[in-house]
C-alpha cells in the first residue's frame, strides 16, 4: 500500500500518476470523438463513432470511480506552503469538481443512452445494465444537459491546466513535477 505522504515536496504515487494520465488520454479521445461523431437524433443507431463515444465514456466512468476510491484511501501530497489560502481553496475545489464531473457527466450520457433504448457496452464486450427505461423523460433531459455539462467540464479543465502552468512557469515550484 502507498504510504500517506505529508511532505509537500513528495510527489503523487505511481498509481495516482497512472490514473491521472490515463484519464487525461481518455478524456482527450472522448472530446475528439464527441465533436466528430454524427449529430445524434431520433433515428440514430449506436454504431461507429457513436459506439466509440459510449465505450470510451463508460471506460472513463470506471477508471474515475476506481481512481476516486484510490484517492479516498491514499492521501494526496499537501499543497505547497507558499500558496495563499485562497489559491489552496481554488485548487482543492477544482480537483473536487474534476472528480465529480468525471462521474456525473458519463452518468448523464449513460442515462440518455438508456432512454434511447441503446445498450452501453465496454468496447462491445461487456454489456452494462440500462440506467433508466427506454423513453424515460429524465433520460431525455439528461441528454440535453450532457453536452452543456461537457462544456463546463472543459472550462474546469482549462482552469486546472492554467493552474499547472502557473506553478511551472510563474511560481516555478515543483507542483507539476510531482504529477509527472
Ligand atoms: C467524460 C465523458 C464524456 C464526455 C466528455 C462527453 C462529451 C459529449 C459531448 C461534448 C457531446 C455533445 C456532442 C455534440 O456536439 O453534439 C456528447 C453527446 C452525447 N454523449 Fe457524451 N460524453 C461523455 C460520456 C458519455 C457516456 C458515458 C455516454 C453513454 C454511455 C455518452 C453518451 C452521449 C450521448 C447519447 C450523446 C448525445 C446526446 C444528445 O444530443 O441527446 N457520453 N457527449
Ligand atoms: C482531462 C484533463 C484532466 C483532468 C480530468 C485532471 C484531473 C486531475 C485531478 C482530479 C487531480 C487531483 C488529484 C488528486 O489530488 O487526487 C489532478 C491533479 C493534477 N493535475 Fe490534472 N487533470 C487533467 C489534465 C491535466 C494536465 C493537462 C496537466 C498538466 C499540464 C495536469 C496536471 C496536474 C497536476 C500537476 C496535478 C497535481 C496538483 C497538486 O499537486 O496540487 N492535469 N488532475
Amino acid at each position: 500500500m502507498m504510504e500517506q505522504r505529508a511532505d509537500p515536496a513528495d510527489g503523487y504515487g505511481t498509481v495516482a500518476k497512472v490514473f491521472h494520465w490515463l484519464v487525461v488520454t481518455l478524456v482527450i479521445a472522448q472530446f475528439a470523438i464527441a465533436w466528430t461523431m454524427p449529430e445524434i437524433s431520433r433515428g440514430t443507431r449506436p454504431t461507429g463513432l457513436v459506439s466509440w463515444h459510449l465505450s470510451v465514456g463508460a471506460a472513463i466512468l470506471l477508471v474515475a470511480l476506481a481512481r476516486w476510491v484510490w484517492r479516498l484511501t491514499h492521501k494526496a501530497p499537501l499543497p505547497p506552503k507558499h500558496l495563499p489560502p485562497l489559491l489552496q481553496m481554488v485548487s482543492r475545489s477544482t480537483h473536487f469538481l474534476l472528480y465529480g464531473l468525471l462521474i456525473v457527466l458519463p452518468l448523464m450520457g449513460w442515462a440518455n443512452a438508456a432512454a434511447r433504448g441503446w445498450t452501453v457496452t465496454l468496447f462491445g464486450i461487456v454489456p452494462l445494465p440500462a440506467l433508466l427505461t427506454k423513453g424515460s423523460a429524465l433520460g431525455r433531459r439528461m441528454g440535453d444537459i450532457h453536452g452543456t455539462t461537457a462544456l463546463v467540464f472543459l472550462a474546469v479543465i482549462a482552469l486546472h491546466v492554467t493552474g499547472a502552468l502557473y506553478h511551472a512557469l510563474i511560481l516555478r515550484d515543483r507542483t507539476l513535477q510531482r504529477m509527472l
